[in-house]
């Protein structure tokens, strides 16, 4: 089942916007062009992740500061879990998520 999330002509670059999709919560970007779906939570101690920073690639959540690089979801300068990314799906003039 598709879930419409955002039109396409909104997906700007710096677009942030979080979600509620059945009791997840989803944090869709745009960053260097790249659109990004992740769990809005940090894999540290669950921050969410909407009010991170974003630097090129880089993600720096704002509660402890441990940094991930948005290419691999791997964290750069801390011992702790990656990123949880989700895949997007497309329907017409939509982006959104199948379940
Ligand atoms: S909760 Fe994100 S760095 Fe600690």
């Amino acid at each position: 089942m598709f879930v419409a999330l955002e039109r396409l002509l909104n997906l700007e670059e710096g677009y942030r916007r979080t979600f509620q999709v059945q009791g997840r919560e989803l944090l869709l970007l745009v960053v260097e062009g790249r659109r990004l779906l992740l769990e809005n939570s940090c894999p540290h101690r669950g921050a969410p992740l909407h009010t991170a920073a974003v630097n090129g690639r880089v993600l720096r959540c704002a509660r402890h500061g441990i940094e991930f690089d948005l290419s691999s979801g791997r964290a750069l300068n801390a011992s702790c879990g990656n990123l949880v990314q989700l895949p997007l799906s497309y329907d017409g003039d939509r982006v959104g998520i199948d379940l």
